[in-house]
């Protein structure tokens, strides 16, 4: 019987985990970690999410099995399970869905109701379906966050006021750098984290080159984000020019190491700061070592959001409100989908039956009337319906309610088998 199924969410965030910490749990091949979470972990179903802020897994089991995700993931990974213990959270039921509802509604974010974690929820639940690792329970269950989610952003308001990660890094710059107008800024990378930090810099007035890979892809980026392209190669051994860099690619490896620093600052009669927005990190840290160099990552920004987010306290309690609505609301349809696979069995068994009879009978009748068949066929059809439906309705609804013990008994008495579970 499909009872006493669980949704799972094992977790790894920038709430308990610094961003060198954090970067080690990235799950680099994420259809090969489905297959082993399922197969090893004993999930039927899950999706993964990455951000730059997060690492987590959501599941659908019907098992405690918190033992073998740390298992699996440490082995996906190479981590010793110790370091599971500290960095990452796991609940389950009622908080994993209370959880993902903060997620889509931006409630859970370091900068308080961004818009990229609903982009990046979806993309994950588009890919975890098109690589089948989630299935009926999941894909349910994150379409309606996702659209409570977007009704609670609109409904309250929480992103207004354009707060990204982009403009906390510039913010960041104007408190740590005197004079900012007259300095040197370059941005590295033409993503999405860059549209936020160009169109935070256009905004208050801050001129600055921009470079990525290809000479191209910066161009075009620089026709309506503004700032001045430059090659890629020519950065990389000219840093000294600069006395502000902002870091967000997704390179697999340092790209500003330590020597190409070292030699700028060679040359260099001022100071210079390194903001690196990247997760994993870009800027090899030991930059910071490099007398007047100053490096900043992800985790002073979210020190700094930390001091900004009293003055959204009142929103944030309004929402939690809703939230907790909203779960009860959830967690009712996710239960009543435990019964599915029972119910629709029981209709198809029944629809057999009565097509079988109905045949039947029209054989014996010899009936050519097609009005007199019609009537014959709807009334088989009101029949079973009848004494079907109320039945069904409250097997829907025990299992709403969690009653166990009666949706064992109404498959029992249905003769329902395990093996025609439709999931
Ligand atoms: N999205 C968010 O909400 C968010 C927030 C904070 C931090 N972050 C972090 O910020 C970083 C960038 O995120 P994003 O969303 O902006 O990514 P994105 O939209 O995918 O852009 C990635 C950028 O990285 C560049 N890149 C990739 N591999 C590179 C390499 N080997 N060498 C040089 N450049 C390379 C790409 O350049 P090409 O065009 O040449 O490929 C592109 O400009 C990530 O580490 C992410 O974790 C993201």
């Amino acid at each position: 019987m499909e009872m006493n199924q669980k949704i799972i969410n094992a977790r790894v965030t920038f709430r308990n985990s610094p961003i060198h910490i954090l970067e080690k749990f990235t799950i680099k091949n994420v259809e090969n970690a489905y297959e082993e979470f399922k197969k090893n972990s004993e999930l039927d179903e899950c999706v993964i999410i990455q951000t730059c802020n997060r690492i987590e897994l959501f599941g659908k089991t019907k098992t405690d099995n918190l033992e073998k995700i740390k298992k699996t993931w440490a082995k996906i990974t190479g981590l010793d399970e110790e370091i599971f213990q500290e960095n990452m959270e796991f609940v389950e039921n009622q908080e994993a869905l209370h959880h993902l509802l903060k997620l889509t509604s931006g409630l859970d974010s370091m900068v308080l109701g961004e818009e990229q974690i609903l982009g990046q929820i979806k993309n994950s639940i588009a890919s975890a379906r098109e690589s089948k690792a989630s299935g009926q329970h999941l894909n349910t269950l994150f379409d309606k966050a996702i659209r409570i989610g977007t009704r609670i952003r609109n409904s309250s308001g929480i992103g207004k006021g354009g707060i990204s990660v982009g403009s906390m890094a510039v913010k960041l710059a104007e408190e740590n750098i005197d004079e900012l107008k007259t300095k040197e800024i370059l941005l590295i990378g033409t993503g999405e984290v860059s549209t936020l930090v160009a169109k935070s810099l256009q905004r208050r007035g801050y001129s600055f080159n921009l470079t990525s890979r290809t000479l191209g892809r910066s161009e075009t980026f620089c026709e309506t984000m503004g700032g001045n392209p430059v090659k890629f190669e020519e950065v990389l051994s000219g840093f000294n020019k600069y006395d502000l860099i902002f870091v967000a690619t997704t390179a697999p490896y340092f790209l500003v190491t330590q020597q190409r620093i070292a030699d700028a600052m060679k040359n260099k009669n001022n100071g210079m700061m390194i903001l690196d927005l990247s997760n994993p990190r870009t800027v090899d840290e030991k930059v910071a070592n490099i007398i007047g160099v100053k490096l900043m990552n992800l985790d002073q920004i979210a020190e700094m959001v930390e001091k900004n987010v009293n003055s959204r306290l009142t929103k944030v309690k309004t929402i939690e409100n809703i939230i907790r609505e909203e779960v009860s609301v959830l967690e009712a349809s996710m239960k009543r989908l435990d019964a599915e696979p029972l119910v629709t069995d029981v209709f198809k068994n029944i629809e057999n039956i009565r097509e079988k009879e109905f045949n039947k009978a029209l054989q014996m009748l010899d009936e050519k009337d097609e009005k007199k068949i019609k009537i014959i066929e709807e009334l088989t059809k009101a029949v079973v319906e009848s004494i079907v439906s109320t039945p069904m309705n409250n097997i829907r609804k025990a299992s709403e309610q969690g009653q166990a013990d009666l949706i064992e008994l109404a498959g029992k008495l249905f003769d329902y088998k395990k093996q025609n579970q439709a999931d």
